[in-house]
């Protein structure tokens, strides 16, 4: 048997509920994925309370697209992989479980460096900042304005930032500065005089913004201080981009992504768990949850973490 969690209706993190089901085997070009742990991510408080998604539900829904752990089975026509491999999961579906049947292309070998935990810990925030960042076209010579610096895909903006060659200067509370140092980015805080702030940390000016914060301030600053509107984009914003005369990538956005930006998406999880297994790249954990706790791991969601929140079935 299986154990996921579903909602049935939209609502706060009390909607969550644990059910058994039948496992069913893998059909062609399909594994099975025994789940060590799964990712939260913010969209997965944005889809349970209906603030994102399709709409109305007709059925209970499953959740989570993150996660790491062990083939059981693989499909007919699979190459590649075999039981006992241990992978990687993203874009996956219903991951908050202890088994998921999954597509091939949403699983990738976990390299013996990177723990489960750190592997669930990459889909959504990895391939948004990944993506993020090519599309705006971030390399040697850029000064990057990453908002919300210390969140998940802040962090992997910073590090991906760097490596491409950028100065990256962020946004965070004081208390997160020493981990945005690690990571390579000079930090200022977020609240009033942050346009003046990052003007005092990158007096050679900025040349891209990304706002993961999705606040007026991030915006308007990023407009204050970036010369091209067309290297300033939301991914929290999407609804209001176009009013404000800058680029959105998802979070709401009335423009599906590009076939390209899918792309970038989807080689991110492979070029970081090779970044990670030559030491190149961190992931920062935050609390761990039994799946059966997944209430609980939604309220810390929805109150804030330092690091990403995972579920251990
Ligand atoms: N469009 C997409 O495809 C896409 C994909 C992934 C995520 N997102 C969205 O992007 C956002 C960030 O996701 P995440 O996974 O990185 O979240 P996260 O790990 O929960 O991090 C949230 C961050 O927001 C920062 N923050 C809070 N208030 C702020 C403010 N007023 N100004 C600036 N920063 C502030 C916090 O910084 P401190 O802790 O330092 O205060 C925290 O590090 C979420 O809204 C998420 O839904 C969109």
């Amino acid at each position: 048997m299986t154990q996921a969690i579903v909602y049935s209706e939209h609502g706060g993190p009390d909607v969550l509920r644990l059910i058994e089901l039948d496992t069913p085997a893998p059909g062609p070009g399909q594994v099975a994925v025994r789940v060590e742990a799964a990712g939260v991510n913010p969209i997965d408080g944005k889809l349970r309370s209906g603030l994102r998604g399709p709409g109305p539900m007709t059925a209970p829904r499953r959740i989570g697209n993150d996660g790491a752990g062990v083939i059981t089975a693989v499909g007919e026509g699979v190459d590649g992989f075999r039981p006992g491999d241990e992978v990687v999961l993203f874009g996956a579906s219903g991951v908050y479980a202890t088994d998921v049947v999954v597509t091939v292309s949403a699983v990738q070998p976990r390299p013996p460096q990177v723990s489960a935990a750190q592997g669930a810990a990459l889909g959504i925030p990895v391939g948004t900042a990944y993506q993020s960042l090519r599309s705006l076209a971030v390399g040697p010579g850029d000064t990057v304005l990453v908002h919300a610096g210390s969140g998940a895909v802040g962090q992997a903006a910073i590090q991906l930032a760097a490596l491409w060659g950028a100065t990256v200067i962020a946004t965070a509370s004081p208390a997160r500065f020493d981990r945005l140092r690690e990571l390579g980015a000079v930090p200022v805080a977020y609240g009033d005089g942050l346009e003046e702030r990052v003007r005092a940390a990158a007096p050679q000016g900025v040349t891209v913004a990304l706002d993961a914060a999705g606040t007026d301030e991030a915006i308007q600053t990023s407009l204050a201080v970036v010369a091209d509107p067309t290297r300033i984009a939301t991914i929290v914003r999407g609804p209001d981009a176009a009013g404000f005369g800058i680029r959105a990538f998802s979070g709401g956005s009335p423009e599906p992504l590009t076939d390209q930006q899918q792309a970038w998406r989807a080689e991110a999880v492979p070029v970081v768990l090779a970044l990670m297994a030559a030491g190149r790249f961190t992931v920062e954990l935050g609390p761990e949850f039994a799946l059966a706790d997944a209430v609980e791991a939604h309220r810390v969601l929805a109150s804030g973490a330092n690091g990403k929140i995972t579920l251990v079935p």
